[in-house]
């Protein structure tokens, strides 16, 4: 089983990603690039190019980033973003770590797809861009953390069927999860790395309205199928959360791996 993703999730997710991203992750990472005249970059699981749009007018220089996704028409979507940024859409299937182009890459990066992935397939891909003596860097890894004001009642239940189902196969072997920003910091600094984790945690409030419902729709579906028992406990759950007017934080972590001199 592989995943595909909505156009219209992604497109709404990235003004809240953008704003989410630590910008001192920016500095370290633009210290180590400063010593290469143009840069190469890898986005593993590109999706519309989000990614690309947060990071490259960030990054000084001329930069070349292949995008990488299975899927053609999210790749569609994603456009070069001005004269010093060279873009190349690659339609590929990233289940294969150990095939991917990181020739001449200096940069490997992705943003919301380590959950997807399973810890052997990121520690090849360690293994690979140690090698390669490639930077990493990988954003917005759901790390488990919600905290939603005013608490419910369904709360622990949807989110226990929620992250059981979160942790299943999706196309990479048993996936990471919430486990995989933890994951990703080991296994860069098994390989000699120096690491950096930030958290980037979405805050939500009644102005992210859209994005809010398309993301509690999401939860209820995947506890639903995880827990059929309970699906009709996770329909009031959302009807109760739909209008509740609250705020909501979701937990994610961003990691930095920079190899060694
Ligand atoms: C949550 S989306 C993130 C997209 C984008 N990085 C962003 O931040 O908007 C995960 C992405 O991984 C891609 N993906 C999932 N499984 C894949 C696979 N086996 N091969 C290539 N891409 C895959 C999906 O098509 C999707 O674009």
């Amino acid at each position: 089983m592989t995943e595909l993703f909505d156009a219209d999730w992604l497109a709404l997710r990235e003004p809240v990603d953008h704003r989410s991203r630590p910008t001192a992750m920016l500095a370290p990472l633009q210290a180590w690039l400063q010593r290469h005249d143009s840069l190469q970059v890898l986005d593993l699981g590109s999706g519309r190019g989000s990614n690309l749009r947060y990071l490259a007018p960030r990054l000084s220089g001329r930069q070349h980033w292949w995008l990488l996704d299975h899927d053609a028409g999210l790749l569609q979507d994603a456009r070069p973003i001005g004269p010093t940024v060279d873009v190349t859409p690659l339609v590929r299937d990233l289940r294969a770590p150990e095939g991917l182009p990181l020739d001449g890459v200096q940069l490997v990066t992705g943003s919301a797809l380590l959950d997807l992935v399973s810890e052997n397939w990121l520690s090849t891909l360690a293994a690979a861009c140690s090698a390669n003596r490639s930077a990493a860097l990988f954003a917005l890894n759901v790390d488990g953390q919600i905290h939603w004001q005013p608490s419910d009642p369904g709360d622990g239940a949807l989110y226990a069927a929620f992250h059981e189902h979160h942790a299943g196969d999706k196309g990479f072997g048993p996936a990471l999860g919430v486990d995989a920003g933890r994951c990703m910091h080991e296994l860069f600094a098994g390989h000699g790395y120096t690491v950096v984790s930030m958290a980037s945690p979405w805050q939500l409030t009644a102005a992210d309205q859209p994005l809010r419902k398309l993301l509690i729709d999401g939860w209820v579906a995947a506890a639903s199928a995880q827990r059929p028992d309970l699906a009709a406990d996770f329909r009031r759950w959302r009807e109760r959360r739909e209008t509740d007017g609250g705020t909501l934080r979701v937990g994610h972590l961003d990691v930095l791996a920079l190899p060694p001199e």
